[in-house]
């Protein structure tokens, strides 16, 4: 696709070739990422983040991201403060925020409302979520961490095994991921969930097309044989009320003596975060911090980067912003960690 000056609202925009090419970006905004060099590019541009559903990590990493190529964040973060909240249309908001930004990123709780809203922004528009539809950023993070944790045992993406695992109806960043996955050969997926949560018909029947899928009822049999684990939260919010949801609340969790007994050695584990930490929840429990293959903050620290890809490609500064980058001067704790920045 043409990045320059498009909106980016949905996985299904990307051919294989694009993802190649925003990962490659990504690798090459890792010095700014890890605060070893300084780029300006961006400076003078402003991104609306315009967050109408709860978020930590999609919005302030979108911002950081935008910062870190030297632009300039504005935050709105709840309907009730924004004038929606007075029966503006998305369609007036759209008008008027694009005459104040260069970029917007969006999320909203009604699937299609970023596509909407970007039909009457001047300026493009990132989808960071509409309601149980898509997250493409998401999926692109940890696609972009799938491949790097797998090239550490070489392995690449195609071919791998991979069990999808929990509420896989309403987790919109699973939803997206399974299309992306559909831009490669042969991957074994199992379908792990409870029933009444599974993945929707139309996106199990593409995935079929070119992969093999297995469904799974029961927890422990969906864990054997794959490479990686990717474990979502039960989506609470989505359902029709708080005691549907209860139904379902600590049906799977996993702890690191299920992860024993059942998964393949080194079995890498990801999760889109939040995870859902409260007792009766656990769907990834606290005691698998030490395990060195769960890379749920290695995903986290990548979506710094994805994102700047994002952001470098749109706006058209893949280049220009490596030519007057700068040495950081400060002393930066990030860089003299013991973890060097990599958890
Ligand atoms: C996900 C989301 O909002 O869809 N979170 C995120 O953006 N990292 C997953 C979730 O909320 O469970």
């Amino acid at each position: 696709m043409d990045f320059v000056g498009n909106h980016i609202i949905s996985v299904n925009q990307f051919e294989r070739a694009d993802v190649d090419r925003i990962f490659s970006v990504a690798d090459a905004m890792r010095p700014y990422a890890m605060r070893e060099r300084i780029t300006r590019v961006l400076e003078g541009a402003i991104v609306s983040n315009m967050f109408f559903e709860p978020s930590t990590r999609t919005r302030v990493s979108f911002g950081s991201a935008f910062n870190l190529l030297g632009g300039e964040v504005r935050e709105t973060t709840e309907v009730k403060t924004s004038s929606l909240a007075k029966g503006e249309s998305l369609y007036d908001t759209a008008r008027v925020l694009s005459g104040y930004s260069d970029v917007i990123v969006m999320r909203h709780p009604e699937p299609g409302s970023v596509a909407e809203f970007s039909e009457a922004s001047r300026v493009p528009v990132i989808n960071g979520g509409d309601g149980p539809n898509e997250h493409p950023s998401q999926a692109l993070l940890d696609l972009y961490t799938m491949r790097e944790e797998l090239r550490n045992k070489g392995r690449s993406i195609d071919g791998f095994g991979i069990a999808l695992i929990g509420d896989l109806k309403f987790g919109r960043a699973v939803h997206s991921l399974c299309k992306l996955l559909g831009l490669f050969e042969n991957i074994r997926l199992h379908l792990v969930s409870p029933p009444g949560l599974e993945l929707p018909e139309e996106i199990v029947a593409e995935l079929k097309r070119r992969h093999k899928v297995v469904s799974f009822h029961a927890l422990e049999e969906g864990l054997h044989d794959v490479d990686i684990l990717y474990v979502t939260r039960t989506q609470e919010e989505r359902f029709p009320n708080q005691k549907e949801a209860d139904r379902y609340r600590g049906l799977f969790r996993i702890n690191q003596s299920i992860y024993t007994e059942h998964c393949e050695p080194n079995t890498v584990i990801m999760h889109p975060l939040p995870r859902d930490s409260r007792a009766q929840a656990q769907e990834l429990d606290d005691d698998l911090n030490q395990n060195p293959n769960l890379a749920i903050f290695r995903q986290t620290d990548n979506g710094v980067l994805v994102r700047m890809a994002l952001f470098a490609l749109v706006l058209d500064v893949v280049d220009e912003a490596h030519n007057h980058a700068q040495p950081v001067t400060w002393h930066t704790a990030k860089r003299h960690h013991p973890l060097g920045g990599r958890p």
